[in-house]
């Protein structure tokens, strides 16, 4: 039996990384995929891989507007709506001293604040699906400092907050939604490749980053994508608001 027969699944930042290696599993498990980005060209690409049990709709997570939409087409393509991925999201490089206010707002507008309007915009779908499951990409950055990312940390920390909250939330309401944050360590995705030619000491930018984890490399997107799959499938039934650690054993 597939892992996800009969479950509709919207994924923001579905074009690319652990977004579309996601998309991957969940239509590979007999879900419905509707992958969500603002990056038409490669979303649209990979829907068309995907074939019809994938959808691509346009989405730019900070304007709830579009959020409505792409809800409103995903339950008019497949009938329902049971899971979230939230995985949009951008990293910037700043420290305490240096960052705008600019930068900040934007790091934290579109990690956080789109993580929030994702998951207010698909309760309505969710609940009148029977329930489900949303998962929201944290990171370890999340969980601990890094003195070189403020911006992105604050933002990532917010996004295990919200987690929790709208876990509780649900589970007192009795909608059957469950709400869980994924914290990846490094993940070579393109978010980090400017990061991987930038040499430090004598390190290149690679080595410095893969020396952070006790496994020594990077991980690789399908490795975060069998977390949200596990998430997203009813294989995790237990488990609300809490954190899901997929690093390489670079917090242990
Ligand atoms: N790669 C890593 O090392 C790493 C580590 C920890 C957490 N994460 C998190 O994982 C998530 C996925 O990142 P990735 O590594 O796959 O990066 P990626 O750059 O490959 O994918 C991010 C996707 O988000 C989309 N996006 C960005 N801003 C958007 C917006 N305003 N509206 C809609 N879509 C938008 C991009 O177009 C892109 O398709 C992010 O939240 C990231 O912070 C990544």
């Amino acid at each position: 039996m597939a892992r996800l027969e009969g479950k509709v699944v919207l994924l923001s930042g579905g074009a690319s990384g652990i977004g579309a290696a996601t998309a991957r599993l969940v239509v590979r498990e007999g879900g419905k995929a509707v992958l969500a980005d603002r990056d038409e060209a490669k979303g649209r690409a990979l829907a068309a891989e995907l074939g019809p049990a994938a959808l691509f709709v346009p989405l730019d997570v900070i304007r709830e507007e579009t959020w409505q939409t792409a809800v409103a087409a995903t339950v008019d393509a497949f009938g329902g709506l049971h899971g979230l991925l939230n995985a949009a999201g951008i990293g910037v490089r700043n420290t305490i001293e240096d960052c705008s206010l600019a930068d900040y707002r934007r790091v934290n507008d579109i990690n956080s604040l789109g993580s929030f309007l994702g998951c207010k915009s698909v309760l309505p779908a969710m609940k009148q699906s029977g329930g489900g499951s949303i998962v929201n990409i944290s990171s370890v950055l999340g969980l601990r400092g890094a003195s070189y990312a403020m911006a992105y940390c604050a933002s990532k920390g917010a996004v295990r907050a919200l987690t929790k909250n709208v876990a509780m939330h649900c589970a007192q309401m009795k909608y059957n939604i469950r709400c869980n944050s994924v914290h990846p360590g490094y993940i070579d995705t393109p978010m980090i490749a400017p990061r991987l030619d930038q040499n430090i000491g004598n390190l290149s930018g690679r080595q410095w980053l893969e020396e952070l984890h006790p496994l020594g490399r990077l991980g690789q997107a399908e490795e975060v994508a069998n977390m949200n799959l596990f998430l997203l499938s009813d294989e995790s039934s237990f488990a609300t608001g809490s954190e899901f650690v997929c690093d390489g054993g670079l917090t242990a």
